[in-house]
């Protein structure tokens, strides 16, 4: 039995399994492509939502330091992705990496925490555009009420402390949700030109508003730097460990959430020119490219606004790249008006690329019989796993609609962390038990890189604090039953 938990699947099955589904696909995407397909995964409600959630609650200025370690992490565990996506080329995620190398258990667990990765970073960057949205409606003199665009579990507070509105359900989270699963079921991908058209918008509002709000930064919001640790209670009462080394760590959990996707790539695999070399380039490439903005990006945003502004639920705590261009950047209306509506498109394309890998990895984790066939039921004339798409569009939608950003985006970091954990400690497992395997792209410096890529991604976890290490617990006991009543029995690899 424990033998059997460790049945991996073979690689003659899966490449045959992949020419069958997928037939026929064109070899046309280079590095290039890669590294614009994996920006416009990357870049959303991280650095436009969370950088500022992370400095008001956790670092203060020193976010910037938590993204340079957030990038860290990512690095050598996009080291060791690389790696995986250059031994096994095909259309995946780590769970058909993992499935293929490390067995099925493993490849369960990874498989079962990457719904938090893509179904919960789904519901966050939704929390996130329906902030935006709100601020769009403001330059139209509407304001949806509190009630409509927060959750259940948020209150908002006059400056006495008093409650004055509650939260009841976030319709334009929703909204979007919908709208989106609507055009993944009628087989809408994005095309390359409308990425590519994301990509430079998003890249070029980041980089006006560093130009721009570089000589708008004020010394005294970068005073203290590291601000002393502390315990900060947020307006909705919850507390955090503020400044200090706890409260840098805890920033760059919280911020890591604005490099989820650069895994992303590795699912285009199939379609690209060169895989084992371009794959590993594109990887890195948009990852480098990212971490390089974001380290400037907030220490700009945390130069032009102060904690004080990100704290405030009626003034900086949402939206806050546009409250403090609107409040600090004068004579920059338009870039503000500019970015809310970049963002908004933006948060889009995030959005959909989560979508469309969830119910990609239940594709094929039902195709495995590892969960019902009906996530692998294909729509006769959208070919399109429909069922699945529905399925997610309600258990994205309930945490979107009911749940806040703070607790479904650090669910989404810490889940991804775990699943970065287990990808690092697989390349070294790899190398160990099966080195005779090609591998076009290797991993520098093995075991150090993975070591390091599990210690910096450790410690974010737990920066992430107890609160949250307990919520990916649980999920993970959901998924452990899961597997040993259905998965196990199920299993078409076992059968
Ligand atoms: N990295 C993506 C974002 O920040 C998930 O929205």
């Amino acid at each position: 039995m424990a033998n059997r938990l460790f049945t991996t699947k073979p690689m003659s099955l899966l490449m045959n399994e992949t020419s069958d589904s997928e037939h026929g696909m064109k070899r046309s995407l280079t590095a290039f492509n890669l590294i614009t397909l994996g920006i416009g995964a990357i870049i959303g409600a991280g650095l436009f939502v969370r950088t500022a959630a992370a400095a008001a609650n956790n670092a203060g200025p020193a976010v910037t330091l938590g993204f340079i370690i957030a990038g860290i992490g990512c690095a050598f565990a996009g080291l060791c992705y690389a790696e995986f996506a250059s031994m096994i080329p095909i259309s995946g995620s780590a769970y058909t990496y993992s499935y293929a190398t490390m067995g099925e258990l493993m490849a369960w667990i990874i498989g079962w925490d990457l719904v938090l990765e893509y179904a919960l970073g789904a519901a966050t960057v939704s929390i996130a555009w329906s902030e935006y949205l709100n601020k769009l409606c403001g330059y139209f003199n509407f304001h949806i009420p509190y009630a409509w665009c927060h959750s259940p579990f948020e209150v908002l507070r006059n400056s006495a402390g008093t409650v004055i509105s509650h939260g009841i359900m976030n319709i334009p989270a929703l909204f979007i949700i919908f709208l989106l699963t609507l055009l993944l079921i009628r087989g809408t991908r994005e095309s390359s030109v409308v990425n590519a058209i994301i990509v430079i918008t998003k890249v070029s509002i980041v980089i006006l508003f560093i130009v721009f709000g570089w000589s708008f930064m004020t010394k005294a919001n970068h005073t203290p730097f590291v601000p002393p640790s502390s315990t900060y209670v947020d307006d909705q009462g919850v507390p955090h460990n503020f400044g200090g080394i706890l409260g840098i760590f805890g920033a760059a959990g919280v911020v890591f959430f604005a490099f989820i996707g650069f895994d992303a790539v590795s699912t285009a695999a199939q379609e690209t020119k060169n895989p084992k070399k371009a794959m590993p380039l594109g990887i890195l490439g948009s990852l480098a490219i990212c971490t390089v903005l974001y380290i400037l990006f907030a220490y700009v945003l945390t130069g032009v606004a102060g904690i004080d502004d990100f704290r405030d639920p009626v003034r900086g705590k949402e939206a806050s790249v546009t409250y403090a261009i609107q409040t600090y950047m004068t004579g920059f209306g338009w870039l503000a008006k500019l970015v809310t509506v970049a963002i908004l498109a933006g948060f889009s394309s995030v959005i959909l690329v989560m979508l469309y890998g969830q119910s990609r990895v239940f594709y094929s984790m039902s195709r495995d019989g590892l969960v019902p066939g009906i996530f692998s039921d294909i729509h006769k004339k959208f070919r399109t796993p429909y069922k699945s798409n529905l399925l997610f569009l309600v258990f994205v939608g309930l945490f979107a609609s009911f749940v806040p950003g703070d607790i479904v985006g650090d669910m989404t970091s810490i889940g991804t962390l775990f699943a970065f954990i287990l990808v690092c400690a697989g390349v070294w497992i790899m190398r160990r038990t099966n080195p005779q395997l090609e591998r076009q792209f290797k991993t520098p410096f093995v075991p150090w890189v993975p070591i390091l890529g599990i210690i910096v991604c450790g410690a974010m976890i737990f920066g992430l604090g107890w609160a949250n290490w307990l919520r990916l617990g649980v999920w993970m006991l959901i998924g452990f039953i899961f597997y040993f009543s259905y998965g196990i029995k199920k299993s078409k690899l076992r059968n």
